[in-house]
């Protein structure tokens, strides 16, 4: 039986990315997408997330619209890293006719959560508004998640301030809520593990070379990412972060996971940090989440290619075995 999953998202590039990984595994049912404020405002995101869909023949999957505000009621500061429109300039390639539903994504997730209960995980690729809207809407709500992947939250260093990763730093009251509230299985994958996975310039070369409608789309949107990493660092990869909450979904081994008690610093100069006290060491030995301390490279890389481009299964191994 298929795996049931929905995914709070703010495509953005690497959104997009674990989104087409998601579609692409044969194990996986998405059933919905929500938006959120991040990569772009709210109405950026949600056009971004049904124009994935389009590209990948799926408008039968809903998309939900959800909060453009965080908890404090401001409009985050959006990332500018994946362009103007956040998919790297290239949101224009795709046209559909598809439309959010009317239901609003808090909505949808209290209304879906308790028709669905113990039945899906829930990944958050995006500021965690959304779910902390959620979990104040409905205090039963945290019942019914299976399962909580987020990709947020960093050790050692940020991206949005030197200790805050993005997504918890524009929201990091609903981060905080989200991690306190008590799931019954949460995994933060942050910064420290997503770093890593970068998309490799001759990987991504290799998806050029490959020559489909969804290889040349992957390498137009992370181009800018390129350009923005050599500026930046005088690095030649584009950041995938996301992809690797449904890469460990697929594959649980791709990562190695603590128990943890994670709590996110809600305002100062630290507002947006993840405090991360493995094997709740400062709380009694009592754990909140798991925290993803290390993954392994090469086989993130073969899972995501090979899963999404099947056709190059063999290209795909050999190289990798022969160069990473
Ligand atoms: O810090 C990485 C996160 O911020 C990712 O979710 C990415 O999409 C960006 O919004
Ligand atoms: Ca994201």
């Amino acid at each position: 039986m298929k795996r049931k999953i929905i995914i709070d998202c703010d495509p953005g590039v690497d959104d997009a990315l674990a989104i087409l990984l998601a579609l692409n595994h044969p194990e996986i049912e998405v059933e919905a997408l929500c938006s959120v404020t991040g990569n772009g405002l709210i109405e950026h995101t949600t056009a971004n997330a049904l124009k994935i869909l389009k590209l990948c023949g799926r408008e039968d999957i809903p998309v939900y619209r959800g909060c453009n505000e965080s908890l404090s009621q401001e409009v985050p500061e959006t990332v500018d890293a994946f362009g103007d429109d956040g998919l790297g300039g290239y949101a224009h390639l795709v046209e559909t006719t598809q439309q959010p539903e009317q239901e609003h994504a808090v909505d949808f997730l209290v209304r879906y959560a308790r028709e669905h209960s113990g039945e899906f995980t829930l990944f958050i690729i995006g500021p965690c508004t959304n779910i902390a809207q959620a979990l104040r809407k409905d205090p039963e709500f945290v019942h019914h998640v299976k399962e909580v992947l987020i990709m947020g939250g960093t050790k050692g260093f940020g991206n949005a301030s030197p200790v805050a990763e993005y997504n918890f730093w524009a929201d990091a009251q609903a981060a905080q809520e989200v991690l306190a509230a008590g799931f019954k299985k949460v995994t933060m994958i942050g910064l420290n593990v997503t770093h890593p996975i970068a998309l490799e310039a001759d990987i991504r070369e290799m998806l050029r070379i490959f020559a489909t409608d969804l290889s040349t789309f992957i390498y137009k949107i992370t181009q800018v990412g390129v350009d923005e990493a050599w500026q930046s660092a005088g690095r030649l990869v584009a950041p995938m972060h996301d992809v690797l909450t449904v890469a460990y979904f697929i594959d649980p081994t791709l990562l190695e996971v603590i128990p943890a008690h994670i709590d996110v610093v809600t305002e100062g100069i630290a507002e947006g940090e993840s405090v991360v006290d493995l094997y709740g060491k400062y709380h009694q030995g009592q754990c909140n989440a798991h925290y993803a301390a290390t993954v392994d490279v090469a086989r993130f890389n073969e899972l995501f290619l090979t899963t999404v481009f099947p056709e190059f299964k063999d290209e795909i191994i050999q190289y990798i075995k022969e160069n990473k």
